[in-house]
């Protein structure tokens, strides 16, 4: 799904931003060009950004757990 229609930019892209480290919307922003035009993006940007964070975060405490 695109989340950033100005610059193609899809949730993928985000979640894989993630994984690469970026933490924020400025990383977003940076990385991959989000809000970068109209700015109607930056909410739901930062939701995606949000819940790929804490899937990670969870996978993270999961492979502790595991080990
Ligand atoms: S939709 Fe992202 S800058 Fe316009």
């Amino acid at each position: 799904m695109y989340v950033c229609v100005c610059q193609a930019v899809t949730d993928r892209q985000i979640r894989e931003a993630a994984q690469g480290g970026a933490r924020t919307l400025k990383d977003l922003r940076r990385d991959l060009g989000v809000t970068r035009d109209c700015g109607r993006c930056a909410s739901c940007a930062h939701e995606c950004l949000q819940e790929a964070n804490q899937c990670q975060g969870r996978a993270g405490k999961q492979m502790l757990q595991a080990a």
